[in-house]
């Protein structure tokens, strides 16, 4: 088994972030917009989920899933999440999402925003099960395609008390995923 780490991205881990962020949405961002979330914006935070091999061979550098976020003064604003394809459905995101959470309430953020496209089940689901509420839509806010963009709160912010499933932690709180990954 492995423990997910969540850290802070890096200059280093560019390349590989625009990657995945090519293969996981249609209007992607660009390479200069993600440097300038990672290094020139003082409210953003950027994380990524690596793994650490349990036998003790340290943290492998692939970059499972990655989340970039603000804190502008008492506001959340979750801006881009994504994991990678063969890493889904395993927890990435909600520890992702989960530590943006943990983050805005250590810095005194008392809500939390987003938007999201009407047709991303996916992340829809995810936020909903962290607590997230539907509280308007922005109509056609996206292209290629054009679509609605959903708001979703969650008000006041508080830490998820999600569902954790069947999925083993161990004692420090760490996700467990199988090595096979
Ligand atoms: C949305 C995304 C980040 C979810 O990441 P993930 O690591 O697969 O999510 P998790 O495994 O943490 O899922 C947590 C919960 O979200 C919901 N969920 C996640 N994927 C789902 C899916 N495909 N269908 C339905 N519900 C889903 C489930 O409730 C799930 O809990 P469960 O597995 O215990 O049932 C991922 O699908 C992704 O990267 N998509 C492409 C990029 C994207 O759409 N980003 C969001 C932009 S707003």
């Amino acid at each position: 088994m492995v423990d997910l780490h969540i850290l802070p991205a890096t200059p280093e881990m560019l390349p590989e972030l625009v990657s995945l962020e090519e293969t996981c949405f249609s209007a992607p961002w660009t390479r200069k917009m993600l440097e300038a979330e990672l290094t020139g914006n003082p409210f953003a935070h950027f994380l990524v989920a690596l793994r650490q091999d349990r036998s003790g061979r340290g943290v492998e550098s692939a970059v499972l899933g990655y989340h970039c976020f603000w804190i502008v003064f008492d506001e959340l604003r979750l801006m881009n999440l994504a994991v990678r394809g063969a890493m889904r459905r395993q927890g990435v995101g909600r520890a992702l999402v989960m530590e943006a959470c943990r983050l805005g309430v250590e810095q005194a953020a008392t809500r939390a925003i987003l938007e999201v496209r009407a047709s991303n089940d996916a992340a829809r689901s995810l936020y909903k099960q962290m607590g997230f509420i539907h509280v308007g839509t922005r109509p056609q806010y996206y292209t290629q395609p054009m679509e609605d963009a959903l708001l979703m709160e969650m008000n006041p912010l508080v830490l998820p008390d999600c569902r954790q499933s069947e999925r083993a932690h161990d004692s420090g709180g760490n996700l467990l995923l199988p090595d096979s990954l």
